[in-house]
């Protein structure tokens, strides 16, 4: 898929913006704070409503309009979108702040439009599809539980409107029964009702960890293959691991055993949600006590994690930090692969500053992936680290705070 046109409204320091962009490498390029990595954001937000970056929704409206003493700022992101088989999409995403008295941030609020016409936030997933490179992707590897399960999510609601959906109400069922849990603590409620949340909870949570067990074995397969063959003399091997919470003894907690053996089972292929189900009913049910106790469900798919083996050995814990960024590396252009196979398109690709700390090799082979892909949008601060020859075969604009432009002069 292709993004034509792209236009913003009161974005972060884009106060206008109009940009046509053209299919093949863009390089935006320019000096530190003019805005390259605002542009990037803003195209992955109006393809995920997420921002990679912003603590808060309402921080991506430029402060200048926020100022003004108007009752209503509005922000607002178009993209216009060519996908395979020759469809049109109009995207919209407009961030709206309404000061009526209350909170400086309590009135904000978002719509999202496809063609024009709203639709709930999720519906304008699947309608454009990134791949986002970024310095600080390591995390997926050092970081924390929540970065990887954030990583998984984002990715996989790109492609399945339906794990979306799942997802979005197993958090409130999870809300709901946790409220529960604490009243039953606290003496104010019964636990006769407990069992409703507890089964919708499992029904969805197994859907959930069906689909992410099933990712991460076809996202496996295609990073040991980059990895291997792109990447490594083929003298490492790589494996994702599932780490679900499944499988408690009786005392309630599974220990990290019985995760491991739990994950292992989940990604032999072919196992199906209803045995998820099985399993992870018998551990919610073991937890329930404690649950109780604590007033929180401790065990489900808002608490899994999965891991990088290099060899066998847990990469976060073993791997030096040139071997975890070659790994991530080798994710990231998997999940380029795994996008086009899975949705017979090529993901845009936005890769934000991510060249300038690659070795030769693993910029050899980034560059490789970036001349067979549909559309590429990069930054960089210095155009000069590109070759004449990639250089001759992009687009390359030049950005300054807030603007963008055909460069005046010829690069360096
Ligand atoms: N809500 C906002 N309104 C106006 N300006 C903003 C807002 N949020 C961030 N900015 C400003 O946008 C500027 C550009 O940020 P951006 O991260 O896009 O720079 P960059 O070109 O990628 O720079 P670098 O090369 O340092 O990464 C920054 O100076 C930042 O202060
Ligand atoms: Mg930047």
């Amino acid at each position: 898929m292709i993004i034509r046109h792209l236009s913003l409204t009161n974005f972060r320091n884009y106060g206008r913006l109009e940009l046509e962009l053209s299919p093949g490498a863009t390089l935006l390029y320019g000096q530190n704070a003019q805005g390259k990595t605002n542009l990037l954001e803003a195209i992955y937000y109006l393809a995920t409503t997420r921002s990679p970056h912003a603590e808060h929704d309402h921080q991506l409206l430029h402060w200048d309009a926020g100022q003004a003493e108007e009752p209503v700022v509005v922000g607002r992101l178009v993209a216009q979108v060519s996908m395979a088989k020759a469809q049109e999409r109009r995207l919209e995403m407009r961030l709206i702040l309404e000061r009526n008295g209350r909170s400086r941030h309590g009135g904000f609020r978002r719509e999202a439009l496809v063609d024009r016409r709203k639709v709930r936030l999720m519906d304008l997933l699947g309608n454009l599809r990134v791949v986002l490179f970024l310095p600080e992707d390591i995390q997926i590897i050092t970081g924390s539980p929540g970065d990887r399960r954030r990583y998984m999510d984002i990715t996989l609601c790109q492609i399945d409107p339906v794990y979306c959906r799942t997802l979005s109400q197993y958090n409130k069922v999870l809300e709901q029964r946790n409220a529960l849990l604490r009243q039953i603590a606290e003496g104010s409620s019964s636990q006769d009702v407990l069992p409703i949340f507890t089964e919708k909870l499992v029904s969805m949570g197994s859907q959930i960890m069906a689909r992410r067990a099933a990712f991460l074995r076809e996202l496996a397969r295609e990073t040991q293959r980059v990895h291997y063959e792109m990447l490594t003399d083929g003298r490492e091997t790589i494996r994702l691991q599932y780490l679900p919470r499944l499988g408690g003894h009786g005392t309630g907690m599974p220990d990290t055993a019985d995760i491991v053996a739990q994950g292992e089972w989940l990604q032999v292929e072919g196992t199906e949600a209803a045995a998820i189900k099985k399993r992870l009913t018998a551990t919610v049910h073991q937890a329930q006590a404690q649950d109780i106790a604590r007033g929180a469900t401790s065990v489900g798919p808002h608490r899994d994690d999965w891991r990088f083996l290099l060899n066998g050995r847990a990469l976060s814990n073993y791997g030096s930090r040139g071997q975890q960024r070659t790994a991530v590396l080798a994710l990231k252009m998997a999940e380029i692969n795994w996008m086009a196979a899975t949705t017979g398109d090529q993901p845009v690709l936005l890769l934000d500053e991510v060249v300038a700390e690659l070795d030769a090799r693993r910029r050899a082979a980034l560059l490789q992936t970036v001349r067979t892909a549909h559309q590429t949008i990069l930054t960089a601060t210095d155009p000069g680290m590109f070759t004449r020859e990639f250089l001759d075969n992009s687009t390359c604009l030049h950005v300054e705070n807030g603007r963008v432009n055909l460069p005046v002069t010829n690069l360096p």
